[in-house]
């Protein structure tokens, strides 16, 4: 049976918050790991990922995650399937909104895998977006600042979607 995982920082509320909601939406067993205590052999360990990549520093990523990079750079990720969700502010940052899901999803396609769950670009009003491709995010862009309302209905969707996608 295909290994699922879900990956966020247990020390941030809104990851934490949305990963539940998440788990719930794709119905089927998710391991639930720590990205701030992860190791390599344990992220290599399985078949689907969520990963959650909120934006932080005008278009960076956080820094539990470029902490850990260094430790998979050299990997491959062939036949693994990658969801990426992640939390950013369309307003506040209209020229680098969710930029961090970009970033993921370009360092995980170099090393050959392969990227779930995108979604479209409607419904959001930015300038520019390291995760846009064509009209579509390449991940799951979630603006509590400002759309805190189209939250939960965006998750279940994303939900059905992953359960669809994943293998
Ligand atoms: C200092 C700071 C910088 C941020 N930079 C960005 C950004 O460049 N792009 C973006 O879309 N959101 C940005 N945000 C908004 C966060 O991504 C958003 O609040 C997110 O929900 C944080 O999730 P977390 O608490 O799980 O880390 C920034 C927020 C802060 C406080």
């Amino acid at each position: 049976m295909k290994k699922t995982a879900i990956f966020y920082s247990f020390r941030s509320v809104k990851s934490q918050q949305q990963a539940k909601k998440i788990i719930k939406a794709i119905g089927v067993p998710v391991d639930e790991v720590d990205l701030d205590t992860i190791t390599r052999d344990t992220f290599m360990g399985y078949d689907n990922y969520v990963l959650a990549v909120p934006t932080w520093f005008d278009g960076e990523l956080p820094n539990y995650w470029d902490e850990f990079l260094p430790a998979i750079e050299g990997e491959s990720f062939k036949g693994k399937r990658f969801a990426i969700y992640g939390g950013g502010d369309q307003k506040g940052y209209p020229e680098n909104f969710v930029d961090g899901i970009g970033v993921m999803a370009e360092f995980l396609e170099d090393r050959h895998g392969k990227i779930v769950g995108m979604t479209s670009c409607e419904g959001y009003s930015f300038e520019r977006s390291r995760a846009q491709r064509g009209n579509q995010f390449l991940g799951l862009a979630l603006d509590i600042e400002n759309q805190a309302a189209l939250t939960k209905e965006r998750i279940e969707h994303w939900g059905q979607q992953l359960q669809k996608e994943f293998k």
